[in-house]
C-alpha cells in the first residue's frame, strides 16, 4: 500500500481522484464503495462541485454504501441513508435505483447482509473503495478483532466508537446505536483498488500502526497493507506519530520537496 502525506485538502484531492478514474475507465457500471463520516464531508462536497461543473457525471455509477446503524430510520438525521442524500446523492446526477445502503431496519439482518454481498457480486464486484478510518483503526465498522476475510453482517459498536460517534448525536452517548450494518474487511480488500482518508490527530496512532511490522487484527486498518492497489491519504496531524524508519523517509522527502505530497510504500 501506499501512504500519502499531503498538505493539500483530502477532499479535494480524492474527489480529483475519483472523477479521473471515472472518466478514464469509461467502464459502465463504475462501481464505487462509499463512506460516512465527518471526514470526507469535503469529498463529497468536491465531488458535487465537479459535477455541477460536468467535469465528471455519475450516470453510469453504482455504488454500495459502507455501513449503516441498526435500528434508525433512514429519515433519521443521523442515519447514514440521510447523511448520503444531504452530503452527495441530492447534488449529483446518479440514478437513486443505482445507489445501495444496508437497511439497518430489515426484519432479517442476515438475510440483508446476505443479499449486500449478493448484489455487490452481481454487479462484477467493486471498482473504487473509499473509506475513512475511526480512531481505532476500524474500516467501516470493522471494529478491532474483526477478521480480515469477514464479510457483510451485524457488528456490535465498542465503546471508544460510541464516544467517538456521539458528536453526531447531541454528545449523547445512549442516543448512539450500540450496533449497526457493516461490509466486512474482507469485502472491502476484494475491490480493485482502495483510497482511504484520515485526518487529524485523533488519527495519528492508528495511522502510526501502518509502520509495524506485520498486521494485526487489533488494528484493521493494518489489512490495508494486504492490498496491492490501496492508498492511504493523510494529513500532517494523522502522519505525526510516524517513528524509525517510515519517519525518516518522511523528514527526508520534505526536505528534498517542501510541498509535498510524501509517499511511503508500506507493507
Ligand atoms: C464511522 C464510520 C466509519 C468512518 C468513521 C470515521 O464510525 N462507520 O466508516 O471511517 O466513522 O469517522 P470520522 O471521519 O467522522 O472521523
Amino acid at each position: 500500500m501506499k501512504l500519502i502525506i499531503t498538505k493539500h485538502n483530502l477532499g479535494l484531492w480524492a474527489a480529483n481522484q475519483v472523477a479521473q478514474r471515472i472518466n478514464e475507465t469509461n467502464k459502465n457500471p463504475f462501481v464505487l464503495g462509499l463512506p460516512t463520516g465527518g471526514t470526507v464531508e469535503d469529498m463529497y462536497a468536491a465531488l458535487s462541485s465537479l459535477v455541477k461543473h460536468q467535469k465528471v457525471s455519475f450516470k453510469n455509477v453504482v455504488s454500495f454504501n459502507m455501513d449503516e446503524y441498526v435500528g434508525l430510520a433512514p429519515e433519521h438525521d443521523q442515519s447514514y441513508h440521510y447523511y448520503m442524500n444531504y452530503h452527495l446523492f441530492s447534488h449529483i446526477d446518479i440514478d437513486p435505483k443505482n445507489t445501495h445502503i444496508l437497511n439497518g431496519q430489515a426484519a432479517d439482518l442476515a438475510a440483508e447482509c446476505a443479499a449486500y454481498e449478493d448484489a455487490i457480486k452481481q454487479t462484477g464486484g467493486i471498482d473504487l473503495f473509499l473509506g475513512g478510518v475511526g480512531q481505532n483503526g476500524h474500516l467501516a465498522f470493522n471494529e478491532p478483532g474483526s477478521d480480515f476475510d469477514s464479510r457483510t453482517r451485524v457488528v456490535d459498536l465498542t465503546e471508544n466508537t460510541i464516544e467517538a460517534n456521539s458528536r453526531f448525536f447531541g454528545g449523547d452517548l445512549k442516543a448512539v446505536p450500540t450496533q449497526a450494518l457493516s461490509v466486512g474487511i474482507g469485502t472491502v480488500l476484494a475491490a480493485k483498488e482502495l483510497l482511504f482518508l484520515a485526518s487529524g490527530a485523533k488519527k495519528a496512532e492508528a495511522v502510526a500502526q501502518l509502520t509495524q511490522e506485520g498486521v494485526s487484527t487489533r488494528w484493521p486498518v493494518t489489512a490495508l497493507k494486504t492490498h496491492a492497489n490501496a492508498t492511504l491519504l493523510v494529513d500532517e496531524a494523522a502522519a505525526s506519530l510516524l517513528t524509525g524508519a517510515a519517519k525518516e523517509e518522511l523528514d527526508k522527502q520534505k526536505q528534498a520537496n517542501p510541498q509535498g505530497d510524501w509517499i511511503l510504500h508500506l507493507g
